[in-house]
């Protein structure tokens, strides 16, 4: 079984759903928001935390993700305040189909799959906009990374971390252990690192027309050394 169908449980998701500040969120809504088509596809939705915003803010949104604690999450908080996002379980090797008009993959699982599986997973997309939201693009990530990582204590979750980097598959593995008291989850997380150029040769070869790539949400270029990669894709 691939790593991520039992990775995320409710230690990593409670320490994931922490870790990004809503200001983040935010800018990240404002962005998604200006794209055109009513109905938003997000793929590995987590919590919700883009898909509930989008709901908020009047889109309908679709959301599929592979871990049921997550799923369970996001549904409640539709419930909570009333928006009539829907949430499936579900994997983004396999996706449901849908009438979305924008797929949007945020918060990095762009690099889960393997490659055969990132290329199917990229041609089953039936839909004229793609958002790709990717911290392991080579131009990103390589050049500040470090295998040593300090523990980190986010939402009362500690997560430590022991890194490898598989330089003939350009893959960065990393050996989770995440605690909260006397409860412990391990995992082990495998992100395939592309090229910018290798994404957009994917995507283009995925059937989209043309490519925009961003540094972030207010739109700045991408280049060497950008934190992310924000990729959108249009037919
Ligand atoms: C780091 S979280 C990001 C969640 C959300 N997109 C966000 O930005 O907050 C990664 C998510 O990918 C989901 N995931 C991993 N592999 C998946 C797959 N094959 N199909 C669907 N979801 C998957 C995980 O369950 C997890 O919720």
């Amino acid at each position: 079984m691939p790593w991520y169908t039992d990775f995320f449980t409710e230690l990593p998701n409670t320490f994931w759903r922490a870790a990004v500040p809503i200001e983040s969120t935010t800018a990240e809504i404002d962005f998604l928001m200006k794209l055109p088509g009513d109905h938003v596809l997000d793929v590995a939705c987590g919590s919700g935390r883009h898909a509930l915003e989008l709901a908020a803010r009047g889109r309908r949104v679709t959301g599929v993700d592979v871990s049921a604690e997550a799923v369970a999450h996001a549904t409640d908080a539709a419930r909570e305040r009333g928006l009539s996002a829907e949430f499936l379980v579900g994997d983004m090797r396999a996706l449901p189909v849908t009438t979305a008009d924008t797929a949007i993959c945020m918060g990095n699982a762009f690099g889960y799959l393997d490659h055969d599986q990132t290329r199917a997973f990229l041609a089953g997309l039936d839909v004229g906009t793609l958002v790709l939201d990717y911290g392991f693009a080579a131009e990103s990530f390589l050049p500040g990374v470090a295998l040593e990582e300090e523990p980190l204590t986010i939402g009362g979750v500690t997560a430590e971390q022991i890194n490898e980097y598989d330089v003939a598959r350009s893959r960065w593995i990393t050996h989770f252990t995440f605690t909260r008291g006397e409860e412990v989850h391990r995992g082990t997380s495998v992100q395939h690192v592309y090229t910018a150029a290798e994404v957009g040769r994917m995507v283009t070869e995925a059937g989209f027309g043309t490519i925009e790539m961003y540094a972030d949400p207010d739109g700045a270029p991408y280049e060497l050394r950008s934190a992310r990669l924000i990729l959108v894709a249009r037919r």
